[in-house]
């Protein structure tokens, strides 16, 4: 392998990806620029943090997440979340995170793992192509792409959805009080973010009624619809309006395929909150990779992505040349936009739209058990062969792709409804615990690592224990990894009054075969009189794209209700399930994972809804941390601002 080497040099500016104008955050200029790399090659990040201090932050500093990436070894350091693995990058300083990447090559993407300046545009593709072949040139892309697929060319589609207030200050506004009487439009109470005003493809959209349709108008937007004038706000310098070189806001992303050439499409969805559902107008396409994974290949003209979720197809241009519409339709969120992008077969005039409208996906059943691609399309693995293995570049552990038959250790994990803390605010919790908002100021990584006496000491500091409310931090919930079977919310009796709210921490031996059962069907839909999201009936249950750090999981089964060994136990597919790091969890719903425990280090499990992690919907699994590798020799310096400075640990 080789070094590959990124400067990423995160910078606010002034821009109208959606045809309105407002502070984004960019990337050594740009909007998700992608990186790319070889599978073998070491991957060298130099994060540079130019934002200014008085950007509106709910956090401290940034730091990358290589979501979907397993980060073996000392990688485990690198891993990106805040306060985790490592403490995040301050304003004004940089930090260069460096790793072999030996993960099946494929596509991933990377973003911020600090607070919501994901949402504000610090995200990206990330694409680990097969290994270099001896004596090739190192560039980008490969010339033998595959032996199992081939292909002519390829676009990457990163989707997201778009705000027009900062991600940031609506993340802010979920650390208010909540008050019923109080939730739009009062700065001093708890709000809900609400739906994005645009779905950006590639960093370009249209907002409302700046979405070009046929015949509403010409080819070219409406005035009205041009970006206002940036004013940019005193303090906020050195902000700069995004040049319109590399601002192409208010016009469709295009992606131009030759005729009768088969193009390999990324699809990566980074957004903030929405379930989005792609269609792809007079074309079939074929999956071929979720989550990085080859599947079984699949024809079909729409596909759905969780955030988080990865999907790579095959899109042959086989149809009359023409421009042909790609729709990316938001599911489950009534009221949020869609967003357009267009097909283009070289040699068409790309200035003429397509005369046709977009086509648009069936509808998704909001809010009752419902369908995504893992049921809808079922990507299954490749039976696997050895030779299928080694076309596909699978790292020798996955060789084989199937589960383990057993399990050493299952781990009931429920949903629950957002619940009321005492002191007013309002979280998400998994088994009725949320996480802190103020971990301790530290890379928790590195002090369990060597002080194994670390937990204790800060739950002597902690304050108050079990959802008091009264103190920053309210303490520890530590399964321990001797707890085979941890049951501690049934989430089928009402919950109780308040979630704790503290490090929520379950811990796995080296070697274990971890089971995770995630039900999502609360009895209790909420505390007080408010869903965050409008839905048809009074007891609706929300989705939740459950993320895992530093593994992939067999998907063994999925249903409606609450799981159910004696049920369903049986029916679980041990022998050909998607093998993924992001599964929708629907509401209503259970899904029953798993994973080897094989990888030393702390890993997030949580909602990869921002809104949700941020208000506390996340657990993380200490695995073996006796057997990580060692700290990196440099890591970032903690934040000064730090918000919970709790009393330094003595060597314990
Ligand atoms: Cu892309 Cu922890 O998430």
């Amino acid at each position: 392998g080789c070094m590959v080497s990124y400067t990423l040099n995160v910078t606010l500016a002034y821009g109208a990806p959606s045809c309105f104008a407002r502070p984004i955050v960019l990337t050594s200029g740009v909007f998700g620029p992608a990186i790319a790399v070889h599978q073998g090659d070491t991957l060298k990040i130099t994060l540079v943090n130019n934002l200014p201090v008085a950007f509106p932050s709910v956090t401290d500093g940034i730091s990358i997440h290589y979501h979907g990436l397993q980060m073996a070894g000392s990688a485990a350091y690198f891993d990106g979340m805040a306060y985790v693995s490592l403490c995040p990058v301050a304003p004004g300083k940089s930090y260069t995170y460096q790793f072999l990447v030996n993960d099946p090559p494929g596509t991933y993407l990377w973003h911020d793992h600090s607070a919501g300046f994901k949402g504000d545009g610090l995200e990206g593709p990330l694409i680990v192509y097969p290994p270099r072949l001896p004596g090739a040139p190192p560039a980008f892309p490969p010339l033998a792409v595959s032996d199992l697929w081939s292909y002519d060319g390829e676009h990457t589609l990163l989707l997201t959805d778009w705000y027009h207030a900062s991600t940031n200050s609506l993340l802010f506004q979920l650390n208010m009080p909540f008050d019923a009487a109080r939730v739009t439009n009062d700065t001093g109470a708890w709000s809900w973010i609400g739906m994005p005003q645009a779905i950006l493809i590639n960093g370009r959209g249209f907002y409302g009624d700046c979405q070009l349709f046929p015949g509403s108008g010409g080819n070219s937007a409406p005035p009205t619809c041009m970006p206002s004038t940036f004013t940019v706000p005193p303090g906020r310098s050195p902000a700069q309006p995004w040049a319109s070189n590399n601002n192409p806001g208010c016009t469709h992303s295009q992606f131009t395929v030759e005729p009768g050439k088969t193009f390999r499409l990324r699809l990566v969805n980074a957004a903030t909150l929405v379930f989005m559902t792609i269609c792809f107008e007079g074309h079939n396409v074929t999956l071929i990779a979720a989550d990085a994974i080859p599947t079984a290949p699949i024809s079909t003209r729409c596909l759905d992505l969780n955030s988080g979720q990865r999907l790579d197809v095959l899109l042959t241009a086989d149809q009359p040349p023409a421009n042909y519409w790609i729709t990316v339709a938001p599911q489950y969120r009534i009221g949020a936009p869609a967003g357009y992008a267009v097909l283009n077969y070289k040699g068409v005039n790309t200035s003429t739209f397509p005369s046709s409208p977009p086509p648009q996906p069936v509808n998704i059943t909001p809010w009752g058990f419902a369908e995504d691609s893992l049921v809808r399309l079922s990507p299954r693995l490749l039976t696997a062969s050895s030779d299928l293995a080694v076309n596909l570049y699978l790292s020798p552990g996955e060789a084989t792709l199937a589960p383990p038959p057993v399990p050493t250790k299952i781990v009931l994990v429920n949903l629950s409804q957002p619940l009321l803390e005492a002191n007013g605010q309002l979280r998400w919790a998994l088994n009725n615990v949320a996480m802190t908002r103020n971990p301790p100021c530290v890379s928790l990584l590195s002090k369990m690592q060597k002080y194994p006496k670390f937990l204790k000491q800060m739950a002597v500091n902690a304050s108050t224990v079990n959802g008091t409310g009264a103190g920053p931090f309210v303490g520890i919930s530590y399964v321990k990894a001797k707890d085979k079977m941890t049951v501690y919310y049934d989430g089928i009796s009402p919950a109780p009054l308040y979630p704790s709210v503290g490090l929520h921490l379950v811990e796995n031996a080296g070697g274990e075969v971890v089971d995770v059962v995630v039900n999502n069907f609360p009895a209790n839909s909420f505390n007080g009189d408010y869903r965050p999201v409008v839905g048809p009936t009074r007891t609706a249950v929300e989705q939740h794209p459950m993320h895992l750090h530093g593994h992939r999981f067999w998907v063994l089964g999925r249903g409606s209700g609450a799981f159910n060994a004696s049920a369903h136990a049986a029916g679980l597919n041990t022998v050909n399930p998607p093998y993924r790091d992001t599964v929708t969890v629907t509401g209503g719903g259970w899904v029953y994972l798993r994973f080897k425990a094989d990888n030393p280090g702390i890993w997030p499990f949580h909602c990869h809804l921002l809104p949700h992690v941020f208000m506390g919907q996340q657990l993380y699994f200490v695995e073996d941390i006796a057997n990580a590798a060692p700290p990196p020799s440099k890591v970032p310096k903690c934040p000064a601002t730090c918000q919970y400075n709790f009393a330094p640990y003595t060597k314990a």
